[in-house]
């Protein structure tokens, strides 16, 4: 008997937009994976890398930070901020060895329910793609650092 690989996605969800966004595809009955492990948070400026470490350690097969667009953000800059330290966990994630196409930023507003739905789907086909994640990078593998 073979076993279908059924990812387990981490999702970062900004309370304001994509979760909202989220919560709309939920009501309007979209379809798509049940492979998404929403954390609802207030803004994704407050999403340390090491959260992100941290879900990866803990066994995700995939990481999703999900915000507002570029203008949209409750708290002014908080998704610039999550969008510079994005390059830094792509650059991290390759160091370590894990496929950096298993993390992603994106912004879903509240209003696009059938982005998140097809987004989710699309990433959820990309991590089934990409296996199991194997590596556990090590509990506070950057803290400490202070320029990210
Ligand atoms: S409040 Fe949504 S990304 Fe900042």
């Amino acid at each position: 008997m073979t076993h279908r690989f059924e990812p387990v996605i981490i999702g970062f969800l900004c309370n304001w937009c994509s979760y909202t966004g989220a919560d709309l595809a939920g009501v309007s009955r979209l379809q798509y994976p049940p492979s998404l492990r929403p954390i609802r948070v207030m803004c994704t400026g407050m999403v340390h890398p090491d959260l992100v470490m941290a879900a990866f350690s803990g066994g995700a097969d995939g990481v999703l930070v999900l915000g507002c667009h570029p203008g949209a953000c409750h708290y002014i800059e908080g998704n610039i901020k999550a969008s510079a330290r994005a390059d830094v966990i792509s650059v991290i994630l390759r160091d370590i060895g894990i496929d950096p196409g298993r993390f992603e930023i994106k912004w879903i507003s509240s209003a696009e329910a059938s982005v998140f739905a097809r987004f989710i789907t699309d990433f959820t086909k990309r991590i089934i793609k990409l296996g199991p994640q194997q590596v556990k990078p090590g509990k506070g593998l950057i803290q400490g650092r202070t320029d990210i």
